[in-house]
């Protein structure tokens, strides 16, 4: 019985200066529409972790966070109350080693920017996991179902919500997107569809599963 869950949204971003930062294209529509789905299906408790985005579900428990560290740091807080996590945020992989206090000014031609690896929230999650159903997305370029069946196992997941990106299916700032479904009983393919729909797909085969721990 699924009551309480936790939905990570959007995209981190990572501070170099108090002008710059490094991001990614999320917009955050995918977390969006399975929080309304989520509502849909009469779920007790949505904790929804987002980065800056402009798709905010209403009615659920919303915490704004800015980086990777503060999703991590929000995620870990919530994690031992919920029975499933979609980690459907674009975590920056990379953060700036060193954030400036002052504007970095332009009197040099070039400079360097050492960048430091980001935490793994969702590995994280998945070497805590007890009762907690775990669903991740992956966005991959080539190799995809090998890359993707990796990450599942590597991450203890339930189920990997995959999405090959090429000139065909764009995925991200668009409305619609193709995606296959990995789980530890092989891979579904689905037709392209608006992400509203995806969201219904994925909360169907959610309710299917059974948690493998
Ligand atoms: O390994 P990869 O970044 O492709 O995995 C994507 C999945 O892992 C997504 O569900 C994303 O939210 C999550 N992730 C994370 N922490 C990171 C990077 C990705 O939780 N630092």
């Amino acid at each position: 019985m699924i009551n309480s869950i936790l939905i990570t949204s959007g995209p981190t971003i990572e501070p170099i200066d108090p002008l710059m930062f490094i991001s990614n294209h999320s917009s955050g529509k995918t977390g969006y529409y399975i929080a309304e789905e989520a509502k849909k299906r009469d779920i007790e408790r949505i904790v929804y972790i987002t980065g800056p985005s402009n798709y905010i579900p209403d009615n659920v428990d919303i915490i704004k966070v800015k980086t990777a560290i503060e999703m991590r740091e929000q995620v870990l807080k919530h994690y031992n109350d919920v029975d499933l996590v979609i980690m459907a945020a674009v975590v920056s992989d990379y953060a700036s080693a060193k954030i400036y206090p002052d504007k970095i000014n332009k009197d040099q031609e070039s400079i360097s920017l050492k960048l430091i690896k980001n935490p793994d929230i969702l590995s994280e999650l998945g070497n805590r996991k007890k009762k907690q159903i775990l669903i991740g997305f992956a966005v991959e370029t080539e190799n995809i179902f090998k890359n993707g069946q990796k990450k599942l196992k590597k991450k203890n997941l339930d189920l990997l919500v995959l999405t090959e990106i090429s000139e065909s299916n764009k995925a991200f700032k668009v409305d619609e997107s193709q995606v296959y479904f990995l789980t530890g009983n092989g891979i579904k393919a689905n037709k392209k569809m608006k992400k509203s729909e995806i969201a219904g797909i994925l909360w169907n085969e959610i309710l299917n599963l059974k948690p493998n721990k």
